[in-house]
């Protein structure tokens, strides 16, 4: 194989409780990538997109990736990429991931599969680096295996994929600026010993109810005594869209990664969208203009396409 067209799925960092640990793939917004081989050496990148990324390859966070993959493998030859992407960066759905991920998905296939997925999650995180300087992979691990993952420990690297609960996501992104590395900045360093207690218990139960298929454990488990109370701050009418979602019928949900984007789970398709129709209402009253989106979680991670 010379050539390759791949989908990458936005993804939800955290889960809530499960800071830097917990991870969901889901089927919308998604980046389309394009990686074809040649005989001249080097990574040449070009976006179709107008987000202004860096095209230099050791700038670009799917451009570190391959470099990284190419020299642990001693290739010495080339590749030209094409990328697509719908996730906008800075949404907190896992854009720098999908675009990570997807290189190292990508550029494993175009080589006859040499490595694992759990290598080409280690390689993926390096573009996380890149991004935010730290190597999470909590979006990293669902973009790739699909579905809810478990990063039990980062280094040594320790993947749980979970069940998938047939469920709804509803996510809107908000145009409000929140960095990463901001959002990572404010986080209280300490914490109670009774706060801890309260965010292992729902952990815990969310994890039981994701494996038990318990949308009622899972609802009253997306619960986050110590990240969200800092973070929320920084979205406009977070308490007001939360309880409103909950007043339509939402599981639970909560910030979706770093922020500023916002998701719910609901049981039905319905739900969903009329979640997403009331918070699209919340942001444009404010006169912020949001991206809605509905879909189900991704169970299949990145897609070759035709
Ligand atoms: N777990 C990371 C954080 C995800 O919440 O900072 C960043 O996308």
């Amino acid at each position: 194989m010379k050539k390759i067209k791949i989908q990458a799925p936005a993804t939800v960092a955290n889960l809530v409780c499960g800071f830097d640990i917990l991870g969901m793939a889901i089927n919308a917004p998604f980046d389309e990538m394009e990686f074809e081989l040649s005989q001249i050496p080097g990574v040449r990148i070009t976006h179709t997109d107008d987000f202004g990324l860096p095209e230099a390859a050791e700038k670009n966070v799917a451009g570190v990736v391959i470099l990284k993959i190419f020299e642990a493998l001693g290739y010495d030859k080339g590749v030209e990429v094409r990328i697509h992407k719908n996730i906008k960066p800075g949404s907190g759905l896992g854009s720098s991931a999908a675009s990570a991920a997807g290189a190292a998905f990508g550029i494993n296939e175009l080589l006859g599969k040499p490595l694992s997925n759990e290598e080409l999650v280690k390689f993926a995180m390096f573009g996380e680096e890149l991004a935010s300087g730290v190597q999470h992979a909590d979006n990293i691990a669902p973009c790739i295996y699909g579905g809810i993952t478990l990063v039990k420990s980062s280094h040594p690297l320790d993947i749980i994929p979970l069940s998938s609960p047939n469920l709804f996501v509803t996510a809107v992104h908000p145009q409000v600026e929140v960095k990463t590395a901001d959002a990572r900045q404010i986080l209280k360093k300490n914490i109670q010993l009774k706060d801890a207690v309260t965010q292992w218990g729902n952990i815990a139960g969310l994890v039981a109810g994701i494996l038990k298929n318990d949308f009622d454990l899972i609802g009253r488990s997306l619960m986050d005594v110590i990240v969200e109370p800092v973070r929320s701050i920084l979205i406009p009418k977070f308490d007001l869209i939360k309880t409103k979602a909950f007043g339509l019928g939402a599981l639970g949900g909560g910030i979706s990664g770093s922020g500023p984007s916002i998701f719910m789970l609901s049981e039905t398709e319905e739900t969903a969208k009329e979640v997403g129709e009331m918070m699209e209402f919340e942001f444009n009253e404010i006169g912020v203009e949001n991206y809605v989106y509905v879909s189900k979680i991704n169970n299949s991670g990145i897609q070759i396409v035709d």
